[in-house]
């Protein structure tokens, strides 16, 4: 059954993004990525791809351009086919103390990591209660539950998240589309290994029970896990995948 449906991967083509996108094609899944219009590098990506056995279809998106998603939304419907599953995972950071942050650092965190979510899922529900079936699965972080050291863009913008994901998880619980929020840890990514070797070590991992970085694939196989007809009672969650870092 799984092998119909169409999952659409913001932010695709990242650290995170790459492995949800093979990952669920290979659980049978037909994925579509999305890549920021900056990415030069998406041929040699998709090549690679190719190289490794998985024929997506890409397209660039401008997830803080509601106009933008809405016409590419609708090139994917018409190209691909119906997007049963929405991965909302596109983010970035700007890390710096709140004494240093500009509005122009809090406006790009809240519009690619909190905007996005509401241009991409606009484009998609009424065609999944339509059909009575959809996933939307929002990716937000630990940091949007706890709070994080020079993070207050993206801790706003990661807990903005789970507000959305809880309210359309109500709207939409009674016409067989789910709704829910993943919060990972820190994860093995380039957006983790970017910070300073001496915060990682003496400030992050020893906050981190398990002792070490979350791998993309544990990421992944939850988001699995979110799409399958097993999960279809769970909506409305926020499910921490954290190595045990916060727990509440
Ligand atoms: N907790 C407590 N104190 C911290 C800290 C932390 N996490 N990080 C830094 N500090 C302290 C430093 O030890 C330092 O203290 P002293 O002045 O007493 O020496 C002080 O804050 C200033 O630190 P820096 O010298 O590093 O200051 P800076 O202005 O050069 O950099 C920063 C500040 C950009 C926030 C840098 O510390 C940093 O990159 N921190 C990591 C931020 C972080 O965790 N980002 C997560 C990215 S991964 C992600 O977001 C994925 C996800 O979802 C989990």
């Amino acid at each position: 059954m799984t092998e119909e449906r169409l999952a659409v991967v913001t932010g695709g083509m990242g650290g995170l993004g790459e492995t949800i996108s093979t990952k669920m094609a290979d659980a049978g899944y037909k994925v579509v990525v999305t890549y920021s219009p900056s990415n030069t590098k998406w041929k040699q990506w998709l090549e690679d791809m190719r190289g490794r056995g998985y024929a997506f279809a890409a397209f660039p998106v401008d997830v803080t351009d509601y106009d933008d998603c809405a016409a590419k939304c609708e090139r994917i419907h018409k190209e691909c086919g119906p997007i049963s599953i929405l991965v909302n995972n596109a983010g970035i950071t700007r890390d710096m103390t709140f004494k240093k942050m500009t509005k122009t650092d809090w406006d790009a965190v809240m519009r690619t990591n909190l905007d996005s979510c509401f241009n991409m899922t606009k484009q998609v529900m009424d065609g999944m209660i339509e059909r009575g079936w959809g996933r939307v699965i929002n990716v937000s972080s630990v940091n949007g539950q706890k709070g994080a050291f020079g993070q207050t863009n993206y801790s706003a913008a990661k807990a903005g998240i789970h507000g959305f994901t809880k309210a359309l998880a109500l709207e939409v619980a009674k016409k067989g589309v789910t709704v829910n929020t993943i919060s990972p840890g820190y994860i093995g990514t380039k957006m983790v290994t970017a910070i300073p070797k001496e915060i990682l070590d003496s400030k992050i991992l020893p906050q981190i029970p398990i002792g070490r970085l979350g791998k993309p694939d544990e990421v992944a196989g939850l988001i699995i896990y979110l799409c399958s007809e097993e999960a279809a009672f769970v909506t409305g969650a926020n499910i921490s995948i954290n190595g045990g870092q916060h727990m509440y």
